[in-house]
């Protein structure tokens, strides 16, 4: 597969989903509630309508498997992973750290391109196995940060944080003593990507959907970056567990994470 020209043809679904999402900053986002704290906008819905239709349409064998329920199967062995938008509740509020996410993954589920786009943000985010990662078109690499003392690190909360909130709290504060400070944006594709190209040094969170991590794993390992489980072993998108580093913090990332 020639992944280059597959992201040609997804620039203008990325263009034009991140047009319509951006209608909605000056219109009711009509916000409704998966659970209390799970939000969902029209926004949402409209993006992933659009989307998946345009996918389907433009990549008729492949199967598809979005946020907000679009599924399909398709014959070619390769699957679109979409998050409609990423940081639905920072879009809901007008705090510009939002994305759309789509990835590819091939044969083997290995995620081998995607694409993230921040329309506020005017960014894009893209990489493909062996291709190199890029922000706007400009390759991107990893931060050179060597020790936890000199990061500053992202995190992020699920919505199952109600049901885990000590054990994010002791993570959270054994990371406060270590690094220079900790971010949370509320969009997962986004953090990982700003390991990706050196805004932040490393990334935690458990609790994370392929959908939030499928696209961004691809921009991290092609900028140099590593991601893996919490306990170091090979990450797996399905498993809710997500360490990502510039790689020489990684070995540091992983010895907090083991402290409960
Ligand atoms: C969420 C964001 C957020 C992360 C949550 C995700 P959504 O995705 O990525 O940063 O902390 O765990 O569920 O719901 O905005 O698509
Ligand atoms: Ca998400
Ligand atoms: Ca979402």
């Amino acid at each position: 597969m020639d992944y280059s020209e597959v992201l040609r043809r997804l620039d203008p679904i990325m263009d034009k989903a991140g047009e319509l999402i951006m209608a909605y900053q000056t219109k009711d986002k009509k916000i409704e509630y998966k659970d209390q704290v799970n939000l969902i906008t029209a926004a949402d819905r409209e993006s992933e309508v659009f989307i998946y239709g345009e996918l389907s349409r433009v990549f008729p064998a492949d199967s598809i498997l979005a946020e907000e329920g679009h599924k399909k199967e398709g014959s070619s062995g390769y699957t679109w992973v979409v998050d409609p938008i990423d940081g639905t509740t920072s879009f809901a509020h007008g705090f510009p750290f939002f994305c759309i996410s789509a990835g590819l993954l091939g044969p083997g589920n290995e995620a081998v391109l995607g694409y993230i786009f921040a329309p506020l943000l005017n960014e894009k985010f893209t990489a493909f196995q062996n291709g190199g990662a890029f922000l706007n078109g400009k390759p991107i690499h990893v931060s050179e940060v060597g020790a936890l003392s000199g990061a500053l690190i992202g995190t992020g909360f699920p919505y199952n944080r109600r049901t885990i909130m000590d054990r994010l709290l002791r993570r959270l504060a054994n990371f406060l003593y270590r690094v220079h400070d900790v971010r949370r944006t509320g969009s997962a594709a986004l953090d990982i990507s700003y390991v990706a190209c050196g805004r932040l040094d490393a990334y935690f969170e458990e609790g994370l959907q392929p959908w939030d991590v499928c696209a961004a794993q691809v921009v991290l390992q092609e900028a140099g970056g590593q991601i893996s489980k919490f306990n170091g072993d090979r990450f797996d998108l399905f498993v809710p567990e997500t360490a990502a580093s510039n790689r020489k913090l990684h070995a540091e990332l992983l010895e907090v994470l083991s402290k409960e």
